[in-house]
Parts: C-alpha cells; structure tokens; sequence
C-alpha cells in the first residue's frame, strides 16, 4: 500500500498548524476583538462597582478559573521532549511494523518521563520509578511504548492496581507523605505482597534516584508480541539504552536537591536540549521464539520477571533521539496521552494479565482527564495520517464530519469509509489460539516470587548493597507500625538474603529473624540456556 512518507518534520509541520503566530501585535479576545485596555475593569465611575458588560473582564476571569484539568492519577509529574526515532537495519523478518523497516525514514516521536506517586508540584528526585512514555508518529498510526525505568513491575494482575496505586499514594486521612514510598500503607502491602520482592529491590536500589532523564534505561516490562508479513510471530521485550549510561544521585544529593531545586531532573532535561546536547537511547529488543515461550524458569507472561541479558541478550535495533523542547507545557506535556493498547501493525499483545489490564485502564482515566474521548484531537495526541471514522460527536469536537451517513455498512455514502486489506495496513490481530475455563485464578508458573529478587540483591556490589540496606534502614524505619517492619523483615526480606533481612532488622528495631528461609535461587540458567542461545541465532 502506498501511504504518504512521514519523516522527522512531518509532525512539527502538522503542529505549525496549530501555533500561535509570536508576531501578532494587538491583543484581542477569543473572538477575535481586539483590546484597548487590559489593566482595569470596566467601572461605572472610577470608584463604582464593575460592570457584568466587562466582555473581556469576564474572558479573562473564566479562562484562569479553568485553567487546569485533572491531574494524572499516577505519573502526574512529567517533563516532555520531542525528537525522532531511525531503525539501523529492516527488521522486516522479525515485524512488518513500518517505522522498523527504513534506515534512512526518521519517524518523530514525543516523549515524556516521569514520577510515579507524587502530584504535579511535587520534587523531581524522590525515590520512586520513573515513567518513560513514547509516541511514534508513524505512517501507520500512532504507537505509544508506555514503558518505566524498571524492567519489572510490583504486581502480576491489573486487578491489584487500585489496591497498589492506594497504598502508594498519600494516605487517604491526612494526605501524607507526599511523594515517598516511606509509608505505614505501602509497606503493610508490600509486606502482605510476596510479588513484590522483585521490583522492591529495584525501588531500593540507586535506579530509584536517576541522576538525569538522560541517563536512565527504559523497559516496556511486558513481554509483548512482533508479527511480520507472514503473519509469524514472536514474543519480545523491549529496552531504550540511554548513550550517556546509566547514572544515579546518592540519597544526600537528592535528598539536598529535593529542597534546594526540585526540578532537577526538569531542568537538565530542557537545558541539555537547549545546548544541543540531545539525549540519545537505542531501543533494544529480546527476541524469544513462539516455541520457547515455556523454555524458561519462569513464565514470560509475568510481569514481575525480567529474562536476564545473558541468556537473551539485548540486540539494539535503532536509535532516538530528543531534540526539541515543548512550546508549551499544558499544550503538549500536560494533554499528551499514552496508551500501551496504540499500537500499529506488526506489534501486538500477549496474555500478560497486567498488560491486558493495561489496555482497559488509560483510555478510561484519559476520558476523566479531559471530560470527552476527542481528547485524540488534541494537536500532541493527532496522529500525522489522516484519521477517518464515523465517531466523534461529544464535548470538544474538533473535526468537521460531512454528509449524512455515519454507520456502516452504508449504500449512500457509497460505501465509505472503506475496510482495509492486510496488504492495504489493515490491523490484523495476531490469531492465537485461546482455550479455557472461566476461572479467577492466578497461574501456578507466577508462583515464584522471590528468585529473581535475590538474584538481583547477589548482583550487587558491594557498596550496592551497602545503600540498599540504607534505603530499607530509611524507608521502613519510619513504619509506626512494628508488625508491618517484622512482616517485612521476616515474611519479604528474609525469603529473598538472610544477610540482607538481618542487616536491615538491626537498624529499624526489629529483631533478626533466627533461620535463614531466603530463596533458593532456580537455576535461571540451566535448561533454557541452549534454547536462549539458539534464540540469537
Ligand atoms: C500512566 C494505569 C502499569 C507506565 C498511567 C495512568 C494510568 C495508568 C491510569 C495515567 C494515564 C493518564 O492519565 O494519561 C496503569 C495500570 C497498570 C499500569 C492499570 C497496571 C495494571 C504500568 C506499567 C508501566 C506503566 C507496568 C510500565 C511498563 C506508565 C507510564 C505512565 C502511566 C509511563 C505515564 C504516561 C505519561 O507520561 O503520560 N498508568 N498503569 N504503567 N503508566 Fe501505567
């Protein structure tokens, strides 16, 4: 099918549009008038009451009144950034995604990091995940990669996101602590939690405090699925490796810099862009055949599992790049909205019950974030192809639709708006065949929560292990609650490192628990190695 070219400009083009022209002289009000007089209102007498005529008084007044909408129910805090997104090579054997055929085709993209708990005003280098959010632009619609710094997540099951989200946030009594997971609420879940175990040591660790946007990796954490123009699929992770490295702040710094510039992380985004020192990442993928999906120790539908880079490494398949700051802030940064169920085709889902949760909940909270679904049209959200369907009517339509049909199938609008063949890009999903019985159960291969936490903690140097046992000592030595500290130490920690439970029981006055019940680790290795390498191959 022949679809126009988009390329890196195609998106600030369709954005030109809608900018406002910085050369207009005269003030004027929304209609169009222009403004004598902006410093009083309009009175009658100079010392008289003000006039309900005052037009342009009353315009001012309602537009700062309404001038904020609903923050993000998590990730609330973001910096945005634009840029472009080059394949290295056609990855057309693996997916027939468009954008990942052309090495020469830059495909613009927006992006927008994040905080996770605090709200919109809150400081920049809290400990907490950080989001990691991309919009391709392609030229077959929009895919947003909704990813974090984490490669792992804290539940399995969507159904546990409200439970998590309400013991993360600040305590629905007296709205504290604002921006910290040190909390009575969230260590009572996560000590209730087992699956937890993983992504808290991450949280722990010094990927919690990045010392820049710049210098943190992304993960889209699902495993999800690539499909190419034979309709073969296979299942992939996907990672954005920052070029400058990965660098974190200790505890001191951003504790000071909490206080001292709490748009750290903001500020050096905006300023790297501003010097030309654009942030480079290279999107890497781990590839794993449809028939190894069992091949492993764990199972790649959970969402608490990583699979480790020595047994599927990392292959890096092309680069992003951010070079332009947002005009303004509300207009893109704030409207933006991501959806990990954007995709386009030769991308798709997995069974993942968190991803499938996913897909319900961000379109849901997006139409409470903008009161109306035609939140698309916002210029940040329009995809750079043309858009036709026969939905729309609702607040804040901006499309003009023509004619007198709107229903399909239809003889008097001649048929359209027309289906699109496979060949022509039309989505088709991946058919996979699904067999079962209705049953609310989790999977008896997402038991195992605590392996790969301990891996994670053995991995660690020693001064790695040093500050996360500090991170633990300050976390959880502000837990009123003493049950929730010894659950923590005896039910969580001490599953994952003796050492560890009883490093962190010495300091938040718990004692160490008296036998080592700590995981043994599965051998991660063992009979998926082969497979893993036959993999790559
Ligand atoms: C934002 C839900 C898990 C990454 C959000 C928002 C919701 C949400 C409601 C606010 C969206 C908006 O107002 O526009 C969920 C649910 C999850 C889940 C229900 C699990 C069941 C995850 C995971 C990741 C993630 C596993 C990472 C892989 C993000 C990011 C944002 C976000 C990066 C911010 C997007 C932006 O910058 O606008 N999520 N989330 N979420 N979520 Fe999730």
């Amino acid at each position: 099918i022949e679809t126009t070219r988009v390329d890196e400009n195609s998106k600030n083009q369709q954005l030109e549009n809608f900018r406002e022209d910085p050369n207009e002289q005269y003030l004027t009000t929304d209609q169009g008038v222009r403004i004598s007089r902006t410093d009083d209102s309009l009175k009658a007498g100079s010392r008289g009451p003000t006039l309900m005529e005052d037009f342009h008084f009353r315009e001012k007044m309602t537009h700062l009144d309404h001038e904020s909408i609903p923050e993000r129910v998590v990730h609330a805090r973001g910096s945005g950034a634009h840029g472009y997104f080059q394949v290295y090579e056609s990855m057309a054997d693996l997916t027939k995604a468009k954008f990942l055929q052309d090495p020469s085709q830059k495909t613009p993209v927006f992006v927008r990091f994040s905080t996770v708990v605090g709200s919109r005003g809150s400081a920049d280098t809290v400990r907490d995940v950080r989001g990691f959010a991309t919009k391709f632009y392609t030229q077959e619609g929009n895919y947003d990669l909704v990813g974090n710094n984490i490669p792992v997540f804290f539940i399995q099951d969507a159904i546990k996101f409200p439970d998590l989200v309400h013991a993360i946030k600040p305590q629905p009594d007296k709205e504290m602590p604002q921006a910290s997971a040190a909390h009575d609420t969230f260590w009572d879940f996560a000590s209730l939690m087992p699956e937890t175990a993983h992504m808290l040591m991450w949280v722990l660790s010094d990927r919690a405090i990045p010392r820049s946007f710049r210098m943190m990796e992304g993960f889209g954490v699902h495993t999800f699925r690539l499909v190419n123009a034979q309709g073969e699929g296979s299942f992939v992770k996907f990672h954005w490796k920052p070029l400058l490295g990965v660098h974190s702040l200790v505890w001191d710094e951003a504790q000071k810099l909490a206080g001292k510039d709490p748009d750290w992380l903001r500020r050096d985004l905006w300023e790297a862009i501003e010097t030309g020192e654009y942030p480079e990442f290279e999107l890497g993928i781990q590839m794993i055949p449809e028939g190894d999906e069992h091949a492993f120790a764990f199972d790649i539908l959970d969402a608490t599992k990583l699979i480790p880079e020595e047994l599927v490494p990392v292959r890096r398949i092309g680069k992003m790049t951010l070079n332009r700051n947002p005009d303004n802030f509300f207009a893109e940064t704030e409207q933006v909205a991501f959806h990990p169920g954007n995709v386009v085709p030769g991308i798709d889902f997995t069974n993942d019950p968190l991803l499938q949760g996913r897909l319900f909940s961000y379109v849901d909270t997006q139409i409470n974030r903008f009161h109306s679904s035609n939140f698309t049209e916002v210029p940040i959200n329009r995809p750079v192809v043309p858009v036709h369907n026969q939905q729309g009517a609702g607040f804040m339509r901006q499309t003009i639709n023509k004619g007198k049909v709107n229903y399909f199938p239809n003889s008097l609008g001649g048929g359209y708006p027309k289906m699109a063949s496979e060949q022509e890009g039309g989505y088709v999903h991946y058919t996979e065949k699904v067999e079962g019985h209705k049953i609310r159960e989790r999977s008896k291969s997402f038991k195992d929560h605590f392996s790969q936490a301990t891996l994670f903690w053995k991995s660690m140097s020693a001064g790695e292990k040093k500050r996360i046992v500090q991170a633990l000592h300050f976390e959880l030595g502000k837990v009123e609650s003493k049950e929730v500290r010894i659950r923590m130490v005896n039910e969580i920690l001490n599953h994952i490192s003796y050492e560890l439970a009883t490093m962190v029981a010495q300091g938040i006055g718990v004692d160490a628990p008296s036998i080592a019940v700590g995981s043994k680790v599965k051998d991660v290795a063992g009979t998926i190695k082969d497979k893993a390498v036959h993999a790559l191959s």
